[in-house]
């Protein structure tokens, strides 16, 4: 008889996640991207999304910016807020990649910490880490969301790059370098590493134009 923790039980689905994975002819992973705001990883995760379902894949965006507006709303970017933002986050990955989904995160993660707990709980098999190297001059330089100015004039507290620092990942599972590269030059290589890896099991074709 298993022990319940705090009362509660864990209760076995009788479909498995292969079964589930067979059906959508893919891997249910979680594509972790990281890299500071304006980095382009909501650009990237985009357009990667669009060229998987092109494709014929089942994949979702869970995007920083749009899940502080409803889960999340009330988490502000204390190393605190941001740790619970990504743990519940990593949380909400799991299920979806356990539906099968490849599950794209566009979230800043500013911390080494911060991405290892998340690795921790969608499991490390499934868990592949994307940095976006944008660097933070060239992010500022775009400020496309007009933030950085905003930072810098103090209106902003606690913004990543130039308050609270980006660790950058050690070791991730690709590196993308948007410098003077278009959204597509950086999405093919993405594509062909998840085809090499076993995450799409079936045929992808390129992205029409
Ligand atoms: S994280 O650090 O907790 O991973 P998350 O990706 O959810 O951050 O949110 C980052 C987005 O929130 C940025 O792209 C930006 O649009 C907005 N934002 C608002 N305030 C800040 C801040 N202080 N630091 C960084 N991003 C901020």
């Amino acid at each position: 008889m298993p022990q319940p923790v705090d009362n509660l039980f864990w209760d076995q689905s009788a479909v498995t996640p292969q079964q589930r994975e067979a059906f959508l002819r893919q891997r249910g992973s979680i594509l972790w991207f990281t890299g500071l705001s304006g980095s382009g990883k909501s650009t990237i995760a985009r357009a990667l999304e669009v060229a998987l379902i092109r494709g014929g894949h089942l994949a979702y965006v869970l995007d920083g910016d749009n899940i502080r507006q409803g889960l999340n709303a009330g988490l502000g970017f204390s190393p605190g807020d941001r740790a619970e933002n990504l743990r519940r986050v990593a949380e909400v990955a799991a299920l979806f990649a356990d539906c099968g989904v490849i599950t794209l995160t566009a979230f800043i993660s500013p911390t080494r910490e911060a991405r290892c707990q998340a690795r921790k709980i969608v499991g490390r098999t499934r868990f592949y880490e994307i940095f976006v190297s944008t660097s933070l001059e060239a992010c500022e330089a775009r400020d496309v969301k007009g933030l950085y100015q905003r930072a810098r004039a103090g209106e902003i507290p606690d913004f990543t790059g130039i308050h609270l620092p980006y660790e950058e990942p050690e070791d991730p599972f690709l590196r993308v370098d948007t410098e003077g590269r278009s959204v597509d030059d950086c999405v093919l290589p993405i594509v062909s590493r998840l085809r090499q890896e076993g995450v799409l099991l079936a045929n992808l074709p390129p992205p029409a134009p």
